[in-house]
C-alpha cells in the first residue's frame, strides 16, 4: 500500500472554530436549482458545423450539453423559478425572507434591481404586496457576485433577531458570439441559496480568503448581449487569483485555529471536497492541479510524486527565463496527469462537474451547481469539510469553508439528473435564432412557469405567470 496520504486519504477533522460553536451557526439550509428545458449537444450537428472535433469538446473542454434559454426566458425568469422552488420546498412563506440578494451579470436592465422584478414575480403567487417588507439588492462583479452576495448577507443573518431568513439567488445566461471559442462553454440557470442560523446542510466557518486585481480577461460592453474575452489569459487570471485566495484563506485559518496543519500536512487535506467555479469543467482539473502542486511541494509526499514524474525543473538547469517557465509549464502538465493528482481530483473534485457537463457554464451560480451536484450524487456527510474557490472575472477569487451538518440528509433531494434527462434538444437553426434574439416565439409554449410577455414601447418588461 503506497505511503502516500493527504489528499487521497480521509480528510483530516479538525475543531470547529469558536465563533462557529460559541454563536449560533450560519451557513446554507437549502438549494435549489432551475435550469432551462432546451439543450444543445455539443456533439453531433454543433460540433460538425463549426469545424471541431468532438472530442476537443467532450474531452478537452468537458462539456457534453449546453443549456439554452427559450424565447420567454432571461435571467429574472429563471430567477424567479428557482425562487419559487426554494420556498416550496423549504415551506418559506413571503413574511420569513427579510432580504434576497441577487449575484448577476446578465441582468435585463442598468439601473433596475432584478429582485425587484423577481417579487413581482412571487407576488403573483403568494398575492400583492406579500413581499413589500423584503429588501432586495443585486450584486455584479461576474462569476464572483454571488458568492460576494452570500458572505454580506451571512454577516445579516448572524445579526438578524426576529427569526426572519436571507435568501441568494443567481442567474445568468452565459453567451458569446457565434462561432467564438468561448460559444461551447454557454450556458444558462439558477440557483437559489436559503441562508439561516442553524442551516441544515452547511455551517460556514466564518473565514473567507480573497484576492483582486484589475484584469482585462473577460467583459460585457454597455448594451452588448455577449461577453469579450480573453480565453487564454482568463484561465491564467483564474489562476493566480485562485492560489492567492487560497493563500489568503490558509493563513488566516491559521491564525484562527481552524486549520492548523502539522508536519507533513497542508491546507488540501483538511477538505472533503473542493469545490471551485465552473467555467467548463476542465478548467476545474487546472485550478485543482495549481493548488495540489503548490502546497505538497515540499512535503515527504513530493518525493512519490518526484518519483513518478521526475524532479522539478531549476532556473540554474535552463538557457534563458522563458526557457526555464517552459520547463515549470511542461512539469506542471506532467504533473496534472500524475496518478497522485489524479486520485485526489477523484476523490476530492471530479463529482462536482457532473451538472456543469450538462448544462454549461452558468457564471455566477456555477459552483453552487458544483455543490448540487455532489448532493444529489450523495457525495457528501456530516462532519465533511468543504472547501468553496469562487472566480469572478476582471478579477477576483474567494475561497471560504463549511462544515456539512448532521441533519443533511434530511433535506429532499431534487430530482435534478431526471429533470436533466427530460429537456428537449434544439436543433442547431433555432439554438441560432434564439441566440441572435431573432426567435419570437417559444420553441416550447411556457406552461406552469414564469415567463416574459412583453417588453412595452418605454421598454419596460412584464412578466407573468403560465397556467
Ligand atoms: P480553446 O481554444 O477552445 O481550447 O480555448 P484549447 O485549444 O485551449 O484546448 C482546450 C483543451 O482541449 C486542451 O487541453 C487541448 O489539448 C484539448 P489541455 O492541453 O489543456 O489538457 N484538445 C483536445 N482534446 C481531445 N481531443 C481533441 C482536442 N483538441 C484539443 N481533438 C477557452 C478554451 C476556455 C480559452 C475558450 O473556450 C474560451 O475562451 N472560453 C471562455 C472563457 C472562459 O471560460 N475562461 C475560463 C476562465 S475565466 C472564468 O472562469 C470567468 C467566466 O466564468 C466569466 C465570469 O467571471 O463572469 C468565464
Amino acid at each position: 500500500m503506497s505511503r502516500f496520504s493527504g489528499d487521497t486519504a480521509t480528510a483530516k477533522t479538525s475543531q470547529p472554530p469558536e465563533t462557529v460553536s460559541r454563536r449560533e451557526a450560519v451557513g446554507i439550509d437549502d438549494i435549489s436549482v432551475y435550469i432551462p428545458k432546451l439543450y444543445l449537444p455539443v456533439t453531433g450537428e454543433f460540433a460538425t458545423s463549426r469545424g471541431i472535433d468532438p472530442a476537443k469538446l467532450t474531452r478537452g473542454i468537458g462539456i457534453e450539453r449546453m443549456a439554452v434559454p427559450d424565447a420567454h426566458e432571461d435571467a429574472a425568469t429563471m430567477a424567479a423559478m428557482s425562487l419559487l422552488e426554494l420556498m416550496r420546498r423549504s415551506d418559506l412563506k413571503p413574511e420569513d425572507i427579510g432580504k434576497i440578494y441577487v449575484g448577476t451579470e446578465s441582468a435585463v436592465d442598468e439601473a433596475k434591481a432584478l429582485g425587484t422584478y423577481v417579487i413581482g414575480m412571487l407576488e403573483q403567487i403568494y398575492g400583492a404586496g406579500s413581499f413589500q417588507d423584503c429588501s432586495t439588492v443585486e450584486f455584479k462583479s461576474a462569476c464572483i457576485g454571488t458568492t460576494q452576495a452570500l458572505e454580506a448577507l451571512c454577516y445579516w443573518v448572524a445579526a438578524e433577531d426576529e427569526g426572519k431568513v436571507g435568501i441568494v439567488i443567481a442567474s445568468d445566461v452565459a453567451k458569446y458570439p457565434l462561432r467564438s471559442a468561448g460559444e461551447y462553454t454557454q450556458g444558462a440557470g439558477s440557483v437559489s441559496l436559503l441562508l439561516k442560523k442553524n442551516p441544515r446542510l452547511i455551517a460556514l466557518e466564518g473565514i473567507f480568503g480573497s484576492f483582486t486585481r484589475d484584469e482585462n480577461d473577460f467583459f460585457r460592453p454597455m448594451g452588448a448581449t455577449t461577453a469579450v474575452v480573453n480565453g487564454k489569459h482568463s484561465n491564467q487570471c483564474y489562476l493566480d487569483a485562485m492560489q492567492g485566495a487560497f493563500d489568503a484563506f490558509a493563513a488566516k485559518a491559521k491564525r484562527k485555529g481552524t486549520i492548523v496543519p502539522q508536519d507533513g500536512e497542508c491546507v488540501t487535506d483538511f477538505f472533503s471536497h473542493l469545490l471551485f467555479h465552473i467555467p467548463y469543467p476542465r478548467m476545474v482539473e487546472y485550478a485543482s492541479a495549481a493548488i495540489f502542486e503548490h502546497y505538497w511541494q515540499g512535503l515527504a509526499r513530493w518525493k512519490e510524486v518526484e518519483t513518478e514524474i521526475g524532479a522539478e525543473p531549476k532556473a540554474g538547469d535552463c538557457e534563458s527565463a522563458d526557457q526555464f517557465l517552459a520547463a515549470k509549464s511542461d512539469y506542471s502538465r506532467r504533473f496534472a496527469k500524475s496518478k497522485h493528482f489524479l486520485d485526489a481530483f477523484k476523490s476530492k473534485v471530479l463529482d462536482t462537474t457532473a451538472f456543469s457537463r450538462l448544462v454549461g457554464n452558468i457564471y455566477t451560480g456555477s459552483i453552487y451547481l458544483g455543490l448540487a451536484s455532489l448532493i444529489e450524487q450523495e457525495r457528501i456527510k456530516s462532519g465533511d469539510r468543504l472547501c468553496f474557490g469562487a472566480y469572478g472575472s476582471g478579477c477576483s477569487a474567494l475561497v471560504f469553508s463549511g462544515l456539512v451538518q448532521p441533519k443533511f440528509a434530511s433535506v429532499p433531494k431534487r430530482d435534478i439528473f431526471r429533470r436533466l434527462d427530460s429537456r428537449t434538444l434544439v436543433p442547431l437553426a433555432d439554438y441560432e435564432r434564439l441566440h441572435e434574439g431573432l426567435k419570437e416565439k417559444s420553441i416550447i409554449a411556457p406552461s406552469q412557469e414564469f415567463a416574459l410577455i412583453e417588453i412595452d414601447h418605454q421598454g419596460y418588461r412584464h412578466y407573468g405567470w403560465m397556467c
